[in-house]
């Protein structure tokens, strides 16, 4: 037998002897590897004599193709073994019973979202939605926030890198953006709420890096704030289920309407007990103000035909309220027992005829 043969036996028999994929691994450093014995071979042809050179490369490179096809041929055996291995043993009897504690339920955002939907939906509002992943444009441009202005990092704004045009995503900070979609996509008059998911950079007993909010826009050729304050009042009795409802609007700023306003609620605490009514505690609730004329030509519509109202309000704060939950983080720490203590039954979808809550 030739010396490369040898050596081609060799390791053929050290692949077949290599039991898991890192032993192979190492077998294949050795033999193929910068330092490996087949590679040293490879090495050495330029010593010799220019007329054997052919011969002996042809006959180094029959051993290297061996010893790669078994290797891969052993690879495979191998990775078949593995899985099934790991299949074995994460193999799960479905026909247990589950086990009795790990009970489920709607999170309580998600009952208290179908709740606001309900409500504004019996108010003739369609829902709208719009991406998570946003652009500079749809998130503050267009909603009238200054170029360079520092409203965009006061927002606290995750941003992506860069793509290869230079172009900055975000992870979108509030829901107005889908203002923005909707009067771009359609014509007036508009009568519509946004529930979703938005992101900010901020994290304590009162902020979390994800929340949910509902936008709601009022667009037609006569909308004022009067409206709006009797839909926002309409919408809080329901919410609350109280016909005892007084608010207050506190002038206010944001870029996107004008002019602008904070929306309180009167209300009391006792015990610790949210009452919402008569009391001599404010609760503050939601953004709102009158759409800036720049944000409707931003959409293409003319603020001298047309005109209307906006708001913003957090969904996670408003469940904490209404139900009782005493810190927001935990509303999102995906704890089980958290879950099954506050979730709602899958059988109590929220709606106007048999109640919201
Ligand atoms: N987008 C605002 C925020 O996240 C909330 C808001 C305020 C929305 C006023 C509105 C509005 O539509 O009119 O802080």
């Amino acid at each position: 037998m030739s010396e490369y043969a040898a050596l081609q036996s060799e390791i053929e028999a050290e692949i077949s002897a290599a039991s898991d994929l890192p032993a192979l691994e190492a077998v294949r450093l050795s033999a193929l590897g910068k330092t490996g014995r087949v590679s040293g071979l490879l090495k050495t042809l330029g010593t010799l004599p220019p007329e054997e050179r052919k011969a002996t490369g042809a006959a180094i490179n029959v051993v290297r193709d061996a010893v790669q096809s078994a290797l891969e041929a052993r690879k495979i055996v191998l990775e078949e073994a593995h899985l099934a291995q790991r299949l074995a043993s994460e193999r799960i009897d479905l026909s247990l019973p589950a086990a009795p504690r790990a009970k489920g339920g709607v999170h309580p955002t998600l009952q208290v979202l179908d709740e606001i939907i309900a409500i504004f939906a019996e108010m003739g509002f369609s829902v709208a939605e719009g991406p998570d992943i946003e652009d500079d444009f749809h998130n503050f441009t267009a909603l009238n926030f200054p170029e360079k202005h520092p409203a965009r990092e006061m927002h606290d704004t995750f941003f992506f890198n860069p793509d290869e045009n230079g172009v900055r995503k975000l992870l979108r900070t509030h829901t107005s953006p889908v203002q923005i979609r909707s009067m771009i996509a359609d014509k007036p008059p508009f009568r519509l709420i946004v529930p979703g998911r938005v992101f900010r950079n901020d994290s304590d007993q009162t902020h979390t890096p994800m929340f949910h909010q509902v936008e709601g826009l009022v667009i037609d050729k006569t909308a004022h704030m009067g409206h709006l304050k009797w839909v926002l009042e309409t919408f809080i009795s329901r919410f609350f289920e109280t016909g005892d409802v007084t608010t207050q609007f506190r002038p206010h700023h944001f870029p996107f309407t004008e002019p602008s306003a904070e929306m309180d609620v009167r209300c009391s605490w006792e015990k610790g007990e949210l009452k919402v009514g008569s009391g001599d505690s404010w609760l503050e609730i939601l953004g709102c103000g009158m759409v800036h004329p720049n944000v409707l030509k931003a959409c293409g519509i003319d603020p001298e035909e047309y005109q209307g109202f906006a708001w913003g309000m957090g969904v996670d704060r408003l469940a904490m309220l209404k139900y009782g939950v005493p810190d927001l983080r935990d509303m999102f720490a995906a704890d089980a027992r958290w879950l099954s203590h506050y979730g709602f039954s899958g059988f109590a979808a929220p709606n106007p005829a048999s109640g919201l809550s």
